[in-house]
């Protein structure tokens, strides 16, 4: 096997590992997918500036998120249906993530539950809340949230209709996928996935089946996400949900400097800047082309944080330097359990530490905490 230097080539074996429609479910965005590429590509044309004879001894990526102790600024960001990118995949990322000392973060959409990650983990996760219409599902939620003793609420803005992704139309992507001819084939060439997916009973959305009143099995299912997201989620919403909750609260989606002030005005503990990876809005622009926006309209009243396009050390650098608290990776860490499962994903996370920590030292800088916009040519008087 060639050896693992980046998330490339983690990628590289998550597409030889995961069937077609799983890996393409991971490796798509929205119609044209130019936000998408666009998340990775702006990180590109921002440079770094080299520094000489400066102590590089006794570095330190450690740094908070939400006050919360964090061994580098990265969390696993929320991510649907990861248990079919491997097997028990969010029960394996959350306690990677757990022993490197950061965040996981699981979704609503999960397939494993709230309370499996909760029964194979010993500090809190966060939890991601998309509002549904059935109110009463989404109190339930928030309520086994709190009972598992999550650390920190992320909610979910951008994603009141859903945006349309042609792979997964193509792929006619469903969990469990549906046993026609084409995906038999896709899972048939892919037996070491196979494998796994018979060794565990956890292969439709856990938080849903048996909780949502109407979802009975997995033909109502289907029926009840369809129409379940709210079109009409307001701040008024935010509100509640913030009081019902009483814990750390996160706001996920912002990508405007005027919604950015009305986030920062709901008391929230964190905002992330964030276009859903590029899976909601094609056309909107990057994340990190954002990001000094928000940071100088709203950087003084809220903690902000940062998503989208992050494939190395380096990137999540450049949004700390920029002024991002933290940092959230969503398909580095996919990518990593299609591959290998755990270790595939601790392996990213090692790859991006590395990448970081060399960095730093590199620009000059031996702690996280003092990497700011000086470490960028562009900003550099
Ligand atoms: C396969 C996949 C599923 C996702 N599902 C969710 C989800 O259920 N909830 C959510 O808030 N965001 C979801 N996202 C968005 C991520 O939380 C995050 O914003 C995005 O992945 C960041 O971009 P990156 O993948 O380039 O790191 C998903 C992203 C991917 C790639």
């Amino acid at each position: 096997m060639t050896q693992i230097l980046d998330i490339s080539d983690l990628k590289a074996l998550a597409r030889r590992r995961v069937p077609k429609l799983f890996f393409d479910y991971a490796d798509s965005g929205a119609w044209t997918e130019g936000t998408y590429r666009a998340n990775e590509e702006d990180f590109t044309k921002i440079k770094l500036r080299q520094r000489v004879l400066v102590d590089m001894t006794n570095r330190s990526l450690e740094t908070t998120m939400i006050g919360q102790k964090v061994s580098m600024p990265v969390a696993l960001a929320p991510t649907g249906l990861t248990g079919m990118q491997h097997a028990d995949g969010e029960m394996l990322a959350a306690q990677a993530a757990e022993a490197y000392g950061i965040p996981f973060t699981l979704s609503t959409m999960s397939i494993c539950s709230i309370e499996d990650v909760a029964s194979v983990t010993t500090k809190p996760f966060w939890f991601q809340l998309y509002v549904m219409r059935e109110r009463e599902f989404v109190l339930n939620l928030i309520d086994r949230a709190k009972a598992a003793k999550c650390s920190a609420l992320v909610l979910t803005l951008d994603l009141q209709i859903l945006g349309q992704r042609h792979k997964d139309l193509r792929n006619g992507l469903s969990a469990p996928p549906r046993m026609t001819p084409k995906h038999l084939w896709m899972m048939a060439t892919r037996p070491g996935w196979c494998m796994k997916m018979l060794g565990t009973n956890r292969r439709t959305f856990r938080n849903i089946v048996g909780h949502a009143k109407s979802v009975t099995d997995l033909s109502s299912l289907h029926a009840w996400t369809a129409e379940q997201f709210d079109p009409q989620l307001s701040w008024k919403d935010v509100e509640w949900i913030k009081e019902r909750w009483g814990g750390p609260l996160i706001l996920k989606g912002i990508l405007d400097p005027e919604d950015a002030k009305m986030a920062a005005k709901t008391g929230a503990d964190a905002i992330i800047v964030s276009n859903h990876g590029g899976r909601q809005l094609d056309g909107a622009l990057s994340s990190i082309s954002m990001l000094p926006k928000i940071i100088d309209a709203v950087g003084d009243q809220i903690e902000v944080h940062l998503d989208g396009g992050i494939r190395s050390g380096q990137d999540v650098l450049k949004a700390v330097a920029l002024g991002a608290k933290g940092t959230f990776i969503g398909r580095p860490f996919l990518y990593g359990l299609g591959a290998m499962g755990k270790d595939g994903v601790t392996l990213a996370l090692d790859i991006i530490r590395k990448e970081m920590d060399i960095t730093m030292a590199l620009c000059g800088k031996r702690n996280i905490a003092d990497v700011g916009r000086d470490v960028l040519a562009d900003y550099a008087r």
